[in-house]
């Protein structure tokens, strides 16, 4: 894959299938060269079908006891039973049905860090690929706005937009004010990156990520400049950005690549 970013355009319906099959196949040569693959997957609602697409499509297609899972964000103070942690759902959605190899999560729970951020950040080394999603404020995994580009592993207080978007009730939002994200720096130096933005909660901030100079506002922005970053997205998503800028995929057809395309997220973070 060309280390120029792509964003591909495509229906709702068609998305998963094709994150799912970029996945599989990052995955996958990341376990041919190496004998295991480091994957650090978005716990938010926009990859739950690719996830799912996943299990039904590639449960077999590669060794998944090869996959470490590294969990990339989560509330602060809840652990891995706790439906509301994204290590529950990452469990559940992902870990388990597919049986993968190793899952490396937070570990915190009633407000207590059991393990170090800075070990765990370590412990994460150089993944091979990060699935992101995008907050509506720009953010990725937990680093806000206003995160540096070199920012570390650490605790975060949340947005206020980001506990709306995340939680129905306001209970709900008073356990989880703080967060805990790897860091830019580290996200940044994985070897490759796919975004996946569905829906028009999103365009905003898409607008903010791919057409806008990059800026520590929009952490999202940071990922340009990234190796192998590929964008998928959903005609809503990606609605407020110019049509140039993008590639159209009709349901189940296959991408295609514009020569005359300006690339206008290339050397650019
Ligand atoms: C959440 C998480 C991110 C996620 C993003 C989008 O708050 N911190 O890891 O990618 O925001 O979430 P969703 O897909 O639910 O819109």
């Amino acid at each position: 894959m060309s280390s120029s970013p792509v964003i591909e355009v495509l229906d709702e319906a068609a998305l998963p299938a094709r994150a799912a099959g970029m996945i599989a196949s990052k995955l996958r040569e990341a376990i041919d060269e190496n004998g295991t693959a480091v994957l650090a997957p978005s716990a938010g609602r926009t990859p739950t079908q690719t996830y799912r697409a996943l299990c039904v499509t590639h449960a077999n297609s590669l060794d998944w006891r090869r996959v470490h899972v590294v969990q990339m964000d989560e509330y602060r103070g809840l652990g891995p039973d706790d439906p509301l942690s994204f290590a529950h759902y990452l469990l559940a959605e992902l870990v388990q049905p597919l049986h993968v190899g190793g899952f490396a999560h937070f570990n915190n729970q009633a407000g207590t860090l059991i393990r170090p951020l800075e070990s765990y950040e370590r412990s994460a080394g150089t993944i091979d690929l990060v699935v992101h999603g995008i907050g509506r404020n720009g953010h990725v995994g937990f680093n806000e706005p206003g995160s540096p580009i070199g920012s570390g592993c650490r605790s975060v207080r949340l947005a206020a937009s980001t506990l709306q978007a995340n939680f129905a009730t306001e209970a709900e939002r008073c356990r989880c004010r703080e967060g805990l994200t790897l860091g830019l720096r580290t996200l940044r130096a994985a070897r490759n990156s796919l975004l996946l933005a569905i829906g028009i909660e999103k365009a905003a901030a898409m607008r903010h990520a791919c057409s806008s100079p990059p800026s520590n506002n929009c952490p999202a922005s940071r990922l340009r400049g990234c190796r192998n970053l590929v964008i998928l997205a959903d005609p809503a998503a990606a609605s407020l950005i110019a049509p140039r800028e993008q590639i159209r995929s009709g349901r189940g057809a296959t991408p295609v690549r514009s020569r005359h395309r300006p690339d206008p997220l290339a050397g650019l973070g």
